[in-house]
């Protein structure tokens, strides 16, 4: 880098660090961005490299102090100014009412009370204080007085701004804002995933995983876990006047911090059990964890007079979903070979329902998982089921145990190829090394055809199966010399069916770099980490001649990715798979898209769709070159309202938003 004068350097410096902040908002608080990724990682670049080239202008506010200092020895102690107290339950609709009541009676009111619902998120209790703006203590809740000062692992968060936003609304001098720390599922089964072929022990639930990753005394390991933040409520507050809790939302929302999202204004008993209704059925398409809803009275005078009672709040009360757990038995433990020859073990369960879906297998991931929950082949178990997680093993219920359970112990040798198995040092994880086990080329085969990565509709399990039992296919490049005449012969195709598998082989070839990587099924590589390395590299070749130096330098990845990326491709066989495959025709469409029919616009789908799945929504959304995102701003273009659209159809039509059904939506796409 030219060095630049001091006096220009402390100018960019400070007008990159309002940039980057003011993106920072928009991309968090909106969820939706005003420039692309790459982008912002240049301008983050620049700030960098100006920093180090002049730390006479460094400051602990700036965006890039996002990735964790020093370790602590240990966490000291914070007291809350307001306890932090916790939340009576409400476990069914008459508990509800009863709690509706109570507060009438006590109030003495006969109108209906106005109360703010909101999604109960499943995380970690955090406070965060702000003298002046600034971020200066963050702490754990404890026991409700006194928690642990987490301060440097919060600031590694990138939804807590290190300064509020001045501006819509005055800075208040002292801002207690407390909110919950999660991980959406998605980073938490990426992150499981990780673990669980690192051979390190996975995290149960992403509860569990957000409570770890605040727990590490090295922030810079809690910098690498992307963790979020709902803020629920205020501690004490001074230089502002709070009148309700939907103003505690507008305003933390004005000075950049996220609200919780899908909040409704409820009047009286039955709205709230409308919405309860509406949140049962939405639950699982979030993509973060709740648990049940908060019903807060939303005038914060009637609130100062409800006062509270036994640790709680009289005026708020915690409607609990019911828990997706379920007892059965263990029938059987088998170990399953994945695509990086992992061998995992896998319970077969006594088919049992839990929450609507019959549960017939649980992962038990590892070995050491098995052992720290003493688990055994005939024991009765606690099964849960979280969102879209695989089913796991809670705990054994050992008082049901007669004596003739069997421990499980993992073969030495692969189950399918019968080559050895072993296991690295240090990790937890048993390892077929058969290059050419079929379980490892059937699974990279299912996963090279799933939908995120080459989308080959009609190759199923079945079919894998059958290619690679009678030899046919012994690489992934040789799905695509298949011919109609041969896949016709297979059991339960017939020439329609074949050819339709070569159609849809055909269309997999006008693909794009990220998925291509993503198929590829490299370790640690999903579709996260294959976005972040084409928008670094540009295109194929640059990322397949990458050393594991220049790897690093792509932001969010670390030393262990870089290695595993820059080992694939150091491999002749992998390499020449990658040659096959573009010699069978696949070619990447350039992820610019300007040129499509919806280029530049972004759309926000709220409610159910009816013809259309969401995912395939989005994905034909995206394909004309539109945007999809999860929140309505200025920004969006169109709302598509399926049925029981919710709030953002309401900010919607407040914003002026186009506003389509799916009819207008389908019309839109095909034009
Ligand atoms: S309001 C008196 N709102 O649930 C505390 N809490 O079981 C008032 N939680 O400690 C909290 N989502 O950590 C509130 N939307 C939400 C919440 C929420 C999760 C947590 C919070 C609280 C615990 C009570």
């Amino acid at each position: 880098m030219t060095r630049t004068s001091p006096y220009r350097a402390e100018k960019e410096i400070l007008d990159l660090r309002q940039q980057l902040d003011k993106h920072n908002y928009y991309y968090h608080v909106f969820d939706d961005p005003l420039i692309s990724d790459a982008e912002y990682d240049r301008l983050f670049q620049r700030l960098n490299e100006l920093e180090r080239a002049h730390p006479e202008f460094a400051s602990a506010d700036s965006p890039t102090q996002k990735v964790g200092a020093a370790p602590l020895a240990k966490f000291k102690t914070v007291q809350h100014t307001l306890p932090m107290l916790s939340l009576s339950n409400a476990n069914d609709p008459k508990e509800l009412s009863e709690f509706d009541e109570r507060i009438q009676r006590f109030l003495k009111h006969t109108e209906p009370i106005e109360y703010s619902v909101e999604p109960k998120i499943d995380g970690v209790a955090v406070e965060l204080v702000y003298i002046d703006g600034r971020f200066t203590v963050g702490s754990t809740r404890g026991d409700g007085i006194k928690g642990e000062d987490i301060t440097l692992n919060l600031k590694t968060i990138r939804s807590i701004p290190l300064q509020l936003r001045a501006g819509a609304r005055e800075l208040p001098q002292r801002l207690e804002a407390r909110g919950e720390v999660f991980l959406s599922r998605e980073a938490f089964q990426r992150m499981n995933r990780e673990r669980e072929e690192g051979g390190q022990a996975v995290f149960a639930n992403p509860r569990n995983a957000a409570a770890g990753s605040l727990k590490q005394l090295d922030s810079t390991i809690t910098a690498k876990r992307p963790l979020d933040i709902f803020c629920h409520g205020a501690g004490t507050v001074v230089g502002a006047s709070l009148r309700s809790h939907a103003e505690f939302r507008d305003a933390i929302r004005d000075w950049g911090l996220k609200p919780v999202p899908l909040a409704r204004q409820c009047r009286g008993i039955e709205e709230i059990l409308g919405y309860r209704d509406e949140m049962e059925i939405r639950r699982d398409e979030l993509p973060y964890e709740i648990d049940g809803l908060v019903i807060k009275v939303n005038d914060n005078e009637l609130q100062r007079r409800l006062g509270e009672i036994a640790r709680s709040p009289r005026w708020a009360i915690a409607y609990k979903f019911q828990a997706r757990q379920a007892a059965t038995r263990i029938l059987d433990i088998q170990p399953q070979v994945g695509r990086t020859g992992t061998l995992t073990p896998v319970a077969n369960l006594e088919a049992v329902r839990i929450g609507g879906v019959v549960v017939k297998s649980a992962s038990l991931h590892n070995m050491d998982e098995i052992a720290r929950k003493d688990i055994r082949i005939g024991d009765m178990v606690i099964v849960e089921r979280a969102g879209d997680v695989i089913p796991y093993v809670v705990k054994v219920l050992e008082e049901e145990r007669t004596g003739a359970e069997k421990t499980f112990h993992m073969p030495d040798h692969c189950p399918v190829c019968g080559t050895a198995v072993y296991r690295e040092e240090g990790e937890a994880a048993y390892r077929c090394v058969g290059i050419s086990c079929p379980a490892r080329l059937k699974e990279s085969l299912k996963f090279f055809g799933s939908r995120n990565a080459m989308d080959i509709e009609g190759l199923g399990d079945k079919l894998v199966d059958q290619l690679v039992e009678r030899g046919w296919v012994k690489n992934i490049a040789d799905l695509y010399g298949l011919t109609q005449d041969q896949l016709a012969g297979l059991e339960r195709m017939a020439q329609k069916s074949a050819q339709n598998l070569i159609d849809a082989l055909q269309r997999s070839k006008d693909s794009t770099l990220p998925r291509f990587l993503t198929a590829l099924g490299m370790r640690h590589v999903g579709e996260a980490t294959a976005k972040l390395l084409t928008e670094h590299f540009g295109d194929l070749t640059t990322i397949m001649e990458a050393t594991e130096d220049k790897l690093i330098e792509v932001r969010e990845i670390g030393p262990e990715v870089a290695k595993s990326i820059a080992r694939f491709f150091g491999q002749d066989e992998n390499r020449r798979v990658v040659s096959k495959l573009l010699q069978a025709g696949i070619r990447f469409r350039s992820e610019a898209k300007k040129t499509g029919a919806l280029a530049g616009k972004t759309f926000v789908l709220t409610g159910g769709l009816d013809t259309l799945s969401r995912v395939e929504a989005q994905r034909r959304i995206e394909a004309l070159g539109g945007r999809v995102s999860s929140a309505v701003s200025r920004n969006t273009g169109y709302l598509v309202a399926g049925s029981d659209p919710g709030s953002k159809l309401k900010k919607a039509q407040e914003l002026g938003i186009r506003i389509l059904d799916e009819q207008e939506l389908l019309k839109l796409l095909a034009t």
